[in-house]
Formats: structure tokens, C-alpha cells, sequence
């Protein structure tokens, strides 16, 4: 027995080396981590438990048959992130550049399995040259595989992705179909095609950096939703976001202790928003007074910066944040704010995750870009993920509300649950000047004194619009509140609405306007 277990720990240490120390180095000087580094970094001591280890590939072609590895270029198993189970798999480049194998593929479908039969989370360490050249159309039956098994998942499991050296071709709609993407400025890329092929065919010149680099996809694309400095960082943000979800969509997000006999007044809510309408401010600010220990991890912080979307506690209950940024384009929506919204909303839904809304928003953003390219499209998107939600769903007006986002930024019609005002609130079909100019042209082009006509109209208009007053004593607003009780009113919301059972109507599935 002696000699088999020393046999069995020999093939095991064989198998840590991957590509072996030449690779390893070569790994390391590109400022890369290798990918059992990773995973150590990623998941709780000890609690990693790997299989297939001594998977090897099964290709003869090319003088592969003299080049095999055990574990085939990929690290598969299940761990524990604080203390609650994840499926997971890490791919090695230092093993034929973690490209991707019948078998490597094999492993990754393994672990997916085994993960939608268990209900627990998928992380996926991405580093790979993509198809394994070599293995021809079986390469690409492996990640068709994947595909499959990730849009399966979706919605069943939260999927992760980290995306920690090339991802190219076909090969990014992995991760673009999980849930979360997370990059790692300039040692990660994705793109459909690299940049020479782009010089080809476009004639542009374009680094890979730019082309599809971590900044770029967390500030441009959208593709990412986090990017950092470190593969370091990247892994300990994964950790944190993870505390916030729950395993899968019949589980909830793990509940925080809470003392509920501390003081929840915030008076610094009460001098935020200023007294003139155009001025602008900074919506984070509220949200960090309205979380509990002012923890808000932000989801595609670059990306569609005009609403912001995140995850927060309140009242130890985790929350899943959707505000307007007043100080970014006056928080109109736009195309990109919009999909962002619908994007997250629907993830918070998928997972039992409440969604707390902030709103001051102008309405949409007007423009032939915007028309023509769609916002009517995308802005329903919005719409539609906010109608279709039947999470606890709550919001804030802090101060505008005007037009179609006023009906779209969970208003009570949609099946909000708590819909609250600040006294700032004005909640209209539009903004004072706009709606006095069409409502009182003629009278104000006939007046002696136009510019006093105006002035009359609009306080006149001011006066009855632009207060939450009225939706107020129709319930369109539950109750108008000083901001600095918001924190109180919505620890009280989310632990009434922890027992909220509501559904959508029976169906295949709904079809969300792509
Ligand atoms: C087999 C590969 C490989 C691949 C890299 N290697 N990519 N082996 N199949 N796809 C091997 C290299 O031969 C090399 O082996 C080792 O991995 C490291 O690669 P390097 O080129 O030395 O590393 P680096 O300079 O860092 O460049 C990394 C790279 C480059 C940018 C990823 O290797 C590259 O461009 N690879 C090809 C990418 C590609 O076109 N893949 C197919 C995409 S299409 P040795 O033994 O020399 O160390 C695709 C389709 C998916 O994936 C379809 C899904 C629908």
C-alpha cells in the first residue's frame, strides 16, 4: 500500500506542476498568476477539493501524443468562499496555453453539472489561447458544450467569470453569457478578433489594450463588469460580490446580523439634495448613508455612469441598488444606462435579491443618436425588467421624476411594494420650463411682457407639479418622508417584505424586447 499511495502523491505533485517551471515562470514574468495561485487566493484554506486530476487529452494528431499533461490545462473542482460551496475551474496556460480541449472542456462541463444538481455557484478562472488548435472541430464541440450548459444555468446558479489572460474568437460568449465578468487592466483581453485581424479587414490600428482590454470592456462595451489593477483584487472582489447572492434561485442571499435598536436616522440625508432643481449631486453619497456600514460594492462602476447599479445591505439583508446619478448627464437614461439597469435588475430577480430604487431622474435622453439607435428598444428593456421583477421592490424619490421614467423607475403602477418621496420630489410629465412653454405658447407669445407671462406660468406650475404632493394623494407615492428617516423606512420595508410572495403569469418565458 506504502508504495501506491507514494505512487499516487508522485502523479499528484506531477499534476500541480502543470506545463512545468519553465512555464511557470514564463507565467509569472507576464505578471500572471498560475492557476492553482489562483485558487488559493480565491477560496477559504484548505477547502479546495480538486477532481480529475489525472485527466489527460485524447489527441494523437500533430505529435500531441508525445505531449501530455495531467489535468489537461485546466483546475476543476468544488470549494468553500466564507464558508458557502462553489463549483469552480481554473485554466492553466501554462499547459498548451490553457487552450481549450475535448477533455479540458470536459472537465468544465463536469464541474457545471454537478454544480446545477448541487445548486451552488460557478467561478471561472478564464486564461486560455481558445480552441485547441490542434484538436480541430473538437475543440469547438467543447465549447459549444459550455455554451449550452451556461445558458442552461443561467438564472438556476449565479456564474462567474474572471477573465485573467486572452479570451478570443468564439470563446468570449462563455463568459459573456455568465452573469458577471470581471477583467484585469492590462494583462486580460477579449475580443471576437484580435487586433490584426481588425487591421485586415478594417483597416484600423488598434492595440490589444484597446481593442478589447479590461478598461475598455469596463468603460466602453459594457462587456465587464469589474475591472482592477491586480488579478489579486479581482479575486477578492469575487469573494465579496459572492457574500451578497445566494447559491442558487430557490436560496436567499445570507442575512447579516443586525442590532435593530441602534439609531437609523441619518440627519446628513436631510442637506444633500440642493434647493435649486438644475443643480446637480452625487447619488452615491445617499446610497452610502442609506447601506449598512456604508458597503456598496458597485456593478460596471465605469460603464453608463448616469445610473448607478450595485449591492448593498440594509438591515443585514442584502439589496441589489438601481439609481439615477444626477451627477452624470443629469440622470437621464440613456441606451447604455438602460441596458445596464436591465441587465442587473433581472439578475437581483432571477435571484431573490430585493431591489432598492433611487430616483431623480429628467426622463430619457432626447437626440437623433439615441432615436436611431434605439432607445425605445433599450429603454424597454428597463421597462419590461422592472415590470416583470417580483422581488421586494422598493423606491426613493429624492427629486425628479419626470415623464416616462417616472413610470419606469418602479413606480407603484409596476408593482412597487414601498414607493416613498422626499419633500424635494417634483413628480410630472415634464420639467417646469418644457411643459409651461407647450402648455401656455400662445398666451405667452401674446403677452406684452413675455418674460413675465413666463415667469408667472411657471411658478404657477411649480406650485402644483413640482412637489410629490399629488401623486401622494392618489398612493402613487406611499408616503412623503424626511430623508433622514429614509434608512429607518427602509430597514422596515425590507424586513416586512422578507415574507412577499408574488408571480408572473404562467408561460415558456416572457420575450424581454433583445
Ligand atoms: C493550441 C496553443 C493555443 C491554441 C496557444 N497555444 N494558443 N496551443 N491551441 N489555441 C500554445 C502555444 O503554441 C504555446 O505553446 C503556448 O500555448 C503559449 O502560447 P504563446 O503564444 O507562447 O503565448 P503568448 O505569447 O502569451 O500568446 C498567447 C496567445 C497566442 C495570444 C493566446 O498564443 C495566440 O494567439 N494563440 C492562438 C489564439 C487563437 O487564435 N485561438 C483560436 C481562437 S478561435 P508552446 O509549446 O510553444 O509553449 C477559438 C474558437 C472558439 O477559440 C470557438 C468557440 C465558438
Amino acid at each position: 500500500m506504502k508504495d501506491k499511495i507514494e505512487k499516487l502523491q508522485t502523479l499528484r505533485e506531477d499534476a500541480k506542476q502543470g506545463g512545468g517551471e519553465e512555464k511557470i515562470k514564463s507565467q509569472h514574468k507576464k505578471g500572471k498568476l498560475t492557476a492553482r495561485e489562483r485558487i488559493q487566493l480565491l477560496v477559504d484554506e484548505g477547502s479546495f477539493d480538486e477532481i480529475d486530476m489525472f485527466v489527460k487529452h485524447r489527441s494523437n494528431d500533430f505529435g500531441l501524443e508525445k505531449q501530455k499533461y495531467l489535468g489537461d490545462g485546466v483546475v476543476t473542482g468544488f470549494a468553500r468562499i466564507n464558508g458557502r460551496p462553489i463549483g469552480l475551474f481554473s485554466q492553466d496556460f501554462t499547459v498548451f496555453g490553457g487552450s481549450l480541449s475535448e477533455t479540458h472542456a470536459e472537465k468544465i462541463c463536469k464541474i457545471m453539472d454537478m454544480a446545477m444538481k448541487i445548486g451552488v455557484p460557478v467561478v471561472g478562472l478564464n486564461d486560455s489561447g481558445g480552441a485547441r488548435i490542434q484538436e480541430g472541430v473538437v475543440s469547438l464541440g467543447g465549447y459549444a458544450d459550455i455554451f449550452l450548459r451556461n445558458t442552461l444555468a443561467s438564472g438556476v446558479i449565479p456564474q462567474i467569470s474572471a477573465v485573467l489572460g486572452p479570451c478570443a474568437g468564439g470563446a468570449v460568449y462563455s463568459p459573456a453569457i455568465t452573469d458577471f465578468v470581471f477583467m484585469v487592466k492590462n494583462t486580460s483581453h477579449m475580443f471576437v478578433t484580435g487586433p490584426n485581424v481588425v487591421k485586415t479587414v478594417t483597416h484600423e490600428e488598434v492595440s490589444f489594450e484597446d481593442l478589447g482590454g479590461a478598461e475598455t470592456h469596463a468603460s466602453k462595451s459594457g462587456v465587464a463588469h469589474f475591472a482592477f489593477e491586480s488579478e489579486i483584487e479581482v479575486l477578492q472582489n469575487i469573494r465579496k460580490l459572492l457574500d451578497f447572492i445566494p447559491l442558487n434561485w430557490k436560496d436567499k442571499s445570507p442575512e447579516n446580523q443586525f442590532d435593530f435598536s441602534q439609531n437609523l436616522v441619518e440627519p446628513a440625508l436631510d442637506e444633500i439634495v440642493p434647493d435649486s432643481p438644475n443643480k446637480p449631486y452625487d447619488m452615491n453619497n445617499i446610497i452610502k448613508l442609506l447601506v449598512d456600514e456604508g458597503d456598496f460594492l458597485e456593478v460596471h462602476k465605469n460603464y453608463a455612469q448616469n445610473v448607478i447599479v450595485g449591492f448593498g445591505r440594509v438591515g443585514g439583508l442584502a439589496v441589489g441598488i438601481v439609481a439615477n446619478q444626477p451627477s452624470v448627464l443629469a440622470g437621464v437614461l440613456d441606451i447604455n444606462a438602460s441596458t445596464k439597469g436591465a441587465r442587473f435588475i433581472r439578475f437581483c430577480d432571477a435571484f431573490n435579491i430585493p431591489l432598492l430604487v433611487l430616483e431623480d431622474v429628467p426622463g430619457f435622453l432626447p437626440g437623433t443618436e439615441q432615436e436611431w439607435n434605439g432607445i425605445i428598444r433599450h429603454g424597454s428593456k428597463l421597462l419590461f425588467a422592472f415590470c416583470e421583477a417580483t422581488v421586494p421592490k422598493v423606491t426613493v424619490i429624492t427629486r425628479k421624476a419626470y415623464g416616462g421614467a417616472y413610470d419606469v423607475m418602479n413606480s407603484k403602477h409596476i408593482r412597487g411594494d414601498f414607493n416613498y418621496a422626499w419633500p424635494s420630489a417634483e413628480i410630472a410629465v415634464m420639467g417646469p420650463k418644457g411643459a409651461v412653454e407647450i402648455i401656455f405658447k400662445r398666451e405667452i407669445a401674446e403677452a406684452d411682457d413675455q418674460e413675465k407671462k413666463l415667469a408667472e406660468k411657471l411658478s404657477g406650475y411649480i406650485e402644483k407639479f413640482a412637489n410629490p404632493y399629488i401623486a401622494a394623494e392618489r398612493g402613487y407615492v406611499d408616503d412623503v418622508i424626511v430623508p433622514s428617516n429614509t434608512r429607518l423606512k427602509l430597514v422596515n420595508a425590507f424586513q416586512l417584505l422578507k415574507t412577499k410572495v408574488d408571480s408572473n403569469p404562467r408561460k415558456k418565458h416572457c420575450n424581454i424586447p433583445l
